[in-house]
């Protein structure tokens, strides 16, 4: 059932892609020029684009993580727009970036040069009862971790982040300690279930 749902709905929105317009530089719930991303909350599916269009002042469009919202993670960046404070805030020809969503997983931006990410300067895209949009907010509430963790967006994106020593607050973050699970302590039935779905999977390939 699931497999199947899954293939259905990779298989239609190809001829159906949508444009999702998003405002940086604007409030949401007041509708004029402020913080934030107008909506902070989009449901895209694979092969529509998201567009940034930049309000009045210096705004951009980071893509980050769940876990660590005002740090970029390596993906998707807008570059910096500046604009004008005299242009209205749903002036025709504002500035816009755009970016295609390639799969239905999260993505998570923040508007970094605005510097209000702590604030809720965020936008999340495709949210899940698990990491839903509020928790990541909280999470942008939080002081910056140091890039080490290992969240699926932003495992392969090792970039050049790394300044060198770790910064004054080393708190043991609240994850604890699953980072380093040794495989020698793994559930045997469980990796009997692994094991039979992913040989059969591999007779298969
Ligand atoms: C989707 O793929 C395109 C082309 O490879 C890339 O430019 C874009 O950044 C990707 N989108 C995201 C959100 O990673
Ligand atoms: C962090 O964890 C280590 C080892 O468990 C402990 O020695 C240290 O006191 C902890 N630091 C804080 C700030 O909790
Ligand atoms: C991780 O958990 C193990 C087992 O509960 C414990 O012995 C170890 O001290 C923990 N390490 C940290 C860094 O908390």
């Amino acid at each position: 059932m699931k497999y199947f749902g899954f293939l259905l709905a990779s298989a239609l929105p190809l001829a159906l892609a949508y444009e999702y317009r998003v405002g940086v530089g604007k409030d949401e719930t007041t509708g004029r020029k402020g913080m934030g991303f107008d909506p902070s909350v989009i449901h895209p599916q694979a092969g529509d684009s998201i567009v940034f269009e930049f309000r009045s002042g210096v705004h951009s469009a980071v893509q980050s993580s769940f876990d660590n919202p005002c740090v970029s993670n390596g993906g998707f960046n807008s570059g910096v727009f500046t604009v004008s404070d005299d242009l209205a805030v749903d002036a025709p020809g504002l500035p816009i970036s755009r970016v295609l969503v390639n799969g239905t997983e999260s993505l998570w931006f923040f508007d970094e040069a605005g510097g209000l990410c702590y604030r809720g300067a965020v936008l999340a895209v495709n949210p899940t009862a698990a990491q839903s949009e509020v928790v990541f907010k909280e999470n942008a509430a939080l002081p910056p971790k140091p890039a080490t963790t290992t969240s699926p967006a932003a495992s392969s994106t090792s970039g050049a982040t790394a300044t060198g020593t770790p910064t004054a607050n080393s708190d043991n973050v609240s994850s604890g300690n699953n980072s380093n699970s040794s495989p020698g302590t793994v559930n045997t039935a469980w990796a009997a279930v692994m094991g039979a779905l992913f040989g059969g999977l591999a007779v298969m390939a």
